[in-house]
């Protein structure tokens, strides 16, 4: 008893598409997953087991082995739960998966079968076009995202029974609600506001028109800081690859939110002076992208550069240069785009 279905998982800005691979066979009740998973693929074992059990399926005792295969790559986060699930039931004869054949699953469970929302939607279902996936089903939050990539037909389900029973054909998927036209997120910061300062704003110009990097040196209260929140306002528009570009590094920060269109404002992140290196460069258990890469595209503020460590500034060295960050891990080498324009601001000594 086998059932192969789809998922996908995020390297580096892109998705990468996993099959989930299922077999039952007698023996020792088991529950194995083998391809390379981390620690939180392995816990959804326990996830699946639950969850099946809390909505109404039957938990198989016999010998369970899960393949995510390419086997070479490792796995990482929750997202496999609803395909790992669907193939235990699917295997053990609970849902036909006939129509699973086409459908790319993501979701993370919780114990009692309700679906949580995943970060990352976005490449991982462009992943899945590319790969001629024509359908998706994922957690009703992350509707609106998938809707994003052209050509994708998006099921969303609340949990793992609504899941079942929309494969059982029991219920039709629901049509997608009108999305509300939200409003692009529009701040008040407008160039305009700027009193006098000639000079500084044709400065400012030039480095926007250019994206070059830009110091500001002046005494306090001189409006550096209000200067720097209004360089976005004139900065020129994304182009659509620019918008998908930013969306899908926001997407997999978890940064981008229910919002049903692109990103068309370019990025301003002005970290605290107190961040990392991780916090800045990305890295982490599971890779996340840092301040420069959430500012790809758009503007990097450092406020009161010196009070930056050190260390803080010394990794801007790179990304500066190569225009993106390449993290290393034992097992994997991510790359994140990082094409930002640094701006900061000082005062002239430090005592003031
Ligand atoms: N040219 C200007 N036009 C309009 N408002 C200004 C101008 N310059 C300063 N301000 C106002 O003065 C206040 C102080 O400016 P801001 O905080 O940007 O100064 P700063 O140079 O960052 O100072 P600090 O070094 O203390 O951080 C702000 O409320 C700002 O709106
Ligand atoms: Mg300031």
């Amino acid at each position: 008893m086998y059932a192969k279905l789809y998922s996908a998982t995020v390297y580096g800005i892109d998705g990468i598409i996993v099959e989930v691979e299922v077999d039952i066979h007698n023996g020792l009740p088991a529950f194995d997953v083998v391809g390379l998973p981390d620690s939180a693929v392995r816990e959804s074992r326990e996830r699946v087991r639950s969850a099946i059990k809390n909505s109404g399926g039957r938990f198989p005792l016999q010998r369970i082995t899960t393949n995510l295969a390419p086997a070479d790559l490792k796995k990482e986060g929750s997202g496999f739960d609803l395909a790992i699930a669907l193939g235990v039931m699917g295997a053990s004869g609970q849902v036909p998966l006939e129509h699973a054949r086409d459908l790319l699953l993501l979701g993370e469970l919780a114990l009692d079968g309700t679906l949580r929302p995943l970060t990352g939607v976005l490449p991982m279902v462009i992943a899945g076009r590319e790969r001629g996936i024509r359908r998706v089903m994922l957690p009703r939050q992350n509707a609106s995202e998938a809707r994003l990539v052209e050509g994708m037909e998006v099921i969303s389900v609340g949990s793992l029974r609504e899941a079942v029973q929309v494969l059982r054909g029991e219920i039709r998927p629901e049509a997608p609600e009108p999305e509300p036209g939200e409003e692009e997120e529009h701040t008040t910061d407008d160039f305009a506001d700027v009193q006098g300062q000639s000079h500084v704003k044709r400065a400012l110009e030039v480095a926007a028109a250019g994206m070059h990097n830009l110091l500001m040196i002046g005494p306090p209260g001189s409006g550096k800081t209000m200067l720097a929140r209004r360089i976005p306002s004139i900065l020129p528009e994304m182009t659509d690859r620019e918008s998908l570009e930013v969306t899908k590094i926001f997407s997999i920060a978890g940064l981008f939110g229910g919002r049903g269109k692109l990103i068309t404002r370019r990025p301003f992140r002005s970290p605290h002076h107190t961040i990392s290196q991780a916090g800045l460069i990305g890295g982490g258990n599971i890779p996340k992208p840092g301040e420069v890469s959430l500012a790809h595209r758009g503007v990097l503020f450092l406020d009161e550069m010196p009070e930056f460590s050190k260390s803080a500034l010394e990794v801007l060295r790179q990304p500066l240069e190569d225009r993106e960050v390449t993290i290393s891990r034992a097992r994997a080498v991510f790359t994140y785009p990082a094409e930002f324009m640094l701006v900061g601001s000082m005062n002239p000594c430090p005592c003031s």
